[in-house]
Order: structure tokens, then C-alpha cells, then sequence
């Protein structure tokens, strides 16, 4: 026993050593350790054909390397056999910003959006829903994920430029945590006796997707919302959420994703920021278990996140992001929608438009991919909702 005890002990300052390195090296801030790296074609199809027109990519390609990506990253969702249901649980008709006779009257509504067959006696979520009162017809809508329903979207803003605004409380639906697979809506959907999440089943990220969609089945059925016109944004963590639900879920015309960094529109072969295996470890429950196959091993995904940017095609995406926040490498952001430009020339549809990184605050945002880099961190600023907003004014109205 003693000597197994000095045995550990002595081996313990290589385990320590070992692990700095690790850290050090899944922490790399240092654009000259980037390693080289090839990306996949996302055009190139499992059995070596190569995709020439958007019928090849649409009924062959894309359906193959959206298996792929919900294989090994996002997971599988649940089959959708009928509509879920909801609860509109609050409508005011005559909702102000700042109460008084001039201000300019919304409606608002708090819905309840069911996640599963149980309706209201399984997990859901509340979201909030207001629309303009003065709108010529059914409105476009800007759809959010947020932390909390006490968010800091600018939303009067938003209403004023026309558009409706739909707020989801995204973790009240799946918790944002390992109790994501004994709560919420992952949970709720494991078949009678499982007691563990499948290698391929869904996370974290597609279930807020899923929560999403939903609300979306929701804004379908009221008659002051353009169905055809939502976009979703998110920031950070849900800023992948973001990419990801509009790559599952057609119905959305558009999609922000905001700082989303890795799992997000960043490229995972530059090993640039944060890592997939620095995700994986903090988080195991935002994709699926298989994607812990790619920890550190980034080179063997048969994809990257340029080809979840592709998914997207021919929908206008705007990729966001911030000079300081590093940890989300914006140069791996704009590289992977520049390598996701050729999907989108199947429609002839322009990409970002510039071939090197723009400069910071320079929004290149008259393509169906957009990108910028502006000053300042992890965090939506008022020059990213200008940048939505006109974004929006161009591909939405
Ligand atoms: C962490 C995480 C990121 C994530 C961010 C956030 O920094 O590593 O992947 O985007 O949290 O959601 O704020």
C-alpha cells in the first residue's frame, strides 16, 4: 500500500506537467500556432460525386451532411408527429413602452409554448410575444433567445422599425446544465426505462432549437405575424443556438448569430479561442456524446462549422462577432463563412464579398453571408442592432 502511495506520489508532478500542457495547448491565442489544416468540401458527397447544382444539393447533399452534422455534433431531435400546442396566457392590446396618451400602443401577449405530447403537464416554455398596432399587414419578427425574460434587447426599437419581436426564456424549457438530461425537454423525451442520453441524441443547443421551432408553430397561427419573415438571433452559447435551429428548422428566413464562437460559426480545425475538447469539458451538454470523439482530434470531423454556415443556404445569416473577444475567434468566424460562399453560389448568391478579414467596424453585410468585426467585447452592442436592423430592412422587407 505504501509503496503504491509513493509510486502516485512521485508520478503526480508529470500528471500535473502533462495537464499544463494540455491546457496550454487547447488555450492558444497565438495566431503563428494555428495549426495547417484542409477543410472539407461541403459540396463533396460521401460517395466521392461533387455537387454542381442547388437540385443536387438540395434533394441529395445537404439532407447527407445534415445526418453527418446531427450525427456527430448537435444530436438528433425528437420526430415531430402533430402540432404541440401552446397557451396564450396574457394579451394586452394596449401595451406602452412609457404609459401615456401619445405613446404608441402594442400588443403584447405571454405565451406558454408546449415541448411535448403533455402539454402544459410536461416541460415548456414562456415567451413573449408584441407586435406593432399601426402595421399595414402581417409584420417580419425578430426571434431571441435570452438568458431570462429580463433581457436587454432593445425591443421598442424594433417595433419601431417595423418588425415584431418574440422573446424566448430559453433555459426554462432545458436547463442550461447536467440536470439538462433529468429535466426539461431532453429528459421528458427519453423512451420508458432509458436512463441515459444515445451517443447520437440530442443536446443542449438543439433543444433550445426545439424550443424555438415551436414558438415558430405558434407565430404561424397569429394572423398579425409574416410566418415566412422570422429571424432568430442569439448571442454567445445561444448565438449557436441560433445558427444551429435555422439550419434544422427551414421556416426561418434568417438568422444571427452573435459571438458564437466554437460550436458556432467558427471554425474547429484552427484550434483557435476555445477548443472543441475546452467546450466539451465545460460544457458535455450542449452537443451530443459522439462530438466528445473530436476532442483534441478536430482534423478528423468529417465537417467543419463552415459547412453548418452552408446548411443555411440560400437564407441570409450574419455572422457577428468582437475585436476582444478572442475566446470566440473572430478571424475563424469570417474564415468559415468565406469557406461556406460556395453552397451559396449554387443560387448565385454572394457571400461575405472581401477575401481578407474586414477591418474592425467595417460591416461587410451586403451579401447573403454577412460578417463584421467591431470594437468591443463578448457582448451585442449598439452597432451590432444597427447592423441587424438595416440587415434585416434589406432581406426581410
Ligand atoms: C463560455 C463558453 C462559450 C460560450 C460562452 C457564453 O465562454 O466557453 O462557448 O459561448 O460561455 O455563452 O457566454
Amino acid at each position: 500500500m505504501k509503496r503504491i502511495l509513493f509510486a502516485a506520489l512521485l508520478s503526480l508532478p508529470m500528471c500535473v506537467e502533462a495537464q499544463d500542457m494540455k491546457l496550454e495547448w487547447t488555450r492558444n491565442f497565438d495566431e503563428n500556432k494555428v495549426p495547417a489544416y484542409t477543410l472539407p468540401d461541403p459540396l463533396l458527397c460521401e460517395n466521392g460525386m461533387r455537387v454542381t447544382t442547388r437540385e443536387q444539393w438540395e434533394q441529395y447533399r445537404r439532407p447527407e451532411l445534415l445526418r453527418t452534422v446531427q450525427t456527430y455534433m448537435y444530436g438528433f431531435i425528437p420526430e415531430l408527429k402533430h402540432p404541440l400546442g401552446f397557451r396564450v396566457d396574457t394579451v394586452n392590446t394596449a401595451y406602452q413602452f412609457q404609459p401615456g396618451k401619445k405613446q404608441k400602443q402594442y400588443t403584447r401577449k405571454m405565451v406558454s409554448v408546449f415541448l411535448t405530447e403533455k402539454g402544459e403537464r410536461g416541460p415548456l416554455v414562456h415567451a413573449e410575444v408584441i407586435t406593432p398596432n399601426d402595421a399595414q399587414g402581417p409584420v417580419p419578427m425578430f426571434m431571441m433567445f435570452a438568458w431570462s425574460l429580463n433581457h436587454g434587447f432593445p425591443t421598442q426599437r424594433l417595433l419601431e422599425n417595423g418588425y415584431g419581436v418574440a422573446v424566448l426564456n430559453t433555459f426554462e424549457g432545458c436547463p442550461d446544465g447536467r440536470n439538462a438530461f433529468t429535466e426539461g425537454v431532453i429528459a421528458a423525451y427519453y423512451e420508458p426505462g432509458q436512463t441515459y442520453r444515445r451517443p447520437d441524441e440530442w443536446g443542449c443547443l438543439a433543444a433550445w432549437g426545439w424550443e424555438a421551432s415551436r414558438l415558430l408553430d405558434y407565430l404561424q397561427t397569429d394572423p398579425a405575424i409574416d410566418e415566412h419573415r422570422v429571424a432568430i438571433l442569439g448571442h454567445s452559447r445561444l448565438g449557436k443556438a441560433a445558427l444551429w435551429t435555422a439550419v434544422q428548422d427551414e421556416r426561418f428566413a434568417m438568422a444571427f448569430p452573435v459571438n458564437s464562437g466554437c460550436g458556432g460559426a467558427a471554425l474547429s480545425r484552427r484550434k483557435f479561442g476555445e477548443t472543441v475538447w475546452a467546450m466539451n469539458r465545460s460544457f458535455p451538454y450542449w452537443v451530443c456524446d459522439n462530438n466528445q470523439q473530436f476532442n483534441m482530434r478536430e482534423e478528423f470531423l468529417p465537417f467543419d462549422q463552415h459547412s453548418v454556415i452552408a446548411l443555411m443556404a440560400p437564407r441570409p445569416v450574419y455572422l457577428a462577432t468582437g475585436q476582444d473577444d478572442a475566446w470566440a475567434d473572430p478571424l475563424g468566424e469570417f474564415l468559415a463563412g468565406k469557406a461556406a460562399e460556395p453552397v451559396y453560389a449554387l443560387y448565385g448568391r454572394a457571400g461575405i464579398g472581401c477575401d481578407k478579414q474586414p477591418a474592425v467596424d467595417v460591416a461587410m453585410d451586403k451579401g447573403y453571408i454577412a460578417y463584421h468585426i467591431r470594437t468591443g467585447g463578448h457582448a451585442i452592442l449598439q452597432y451590432d442592432w444597427d447592423r441587424f436592423i438595416e440587415y434585416a430592412d434589406r432581406f426581410l422587407k
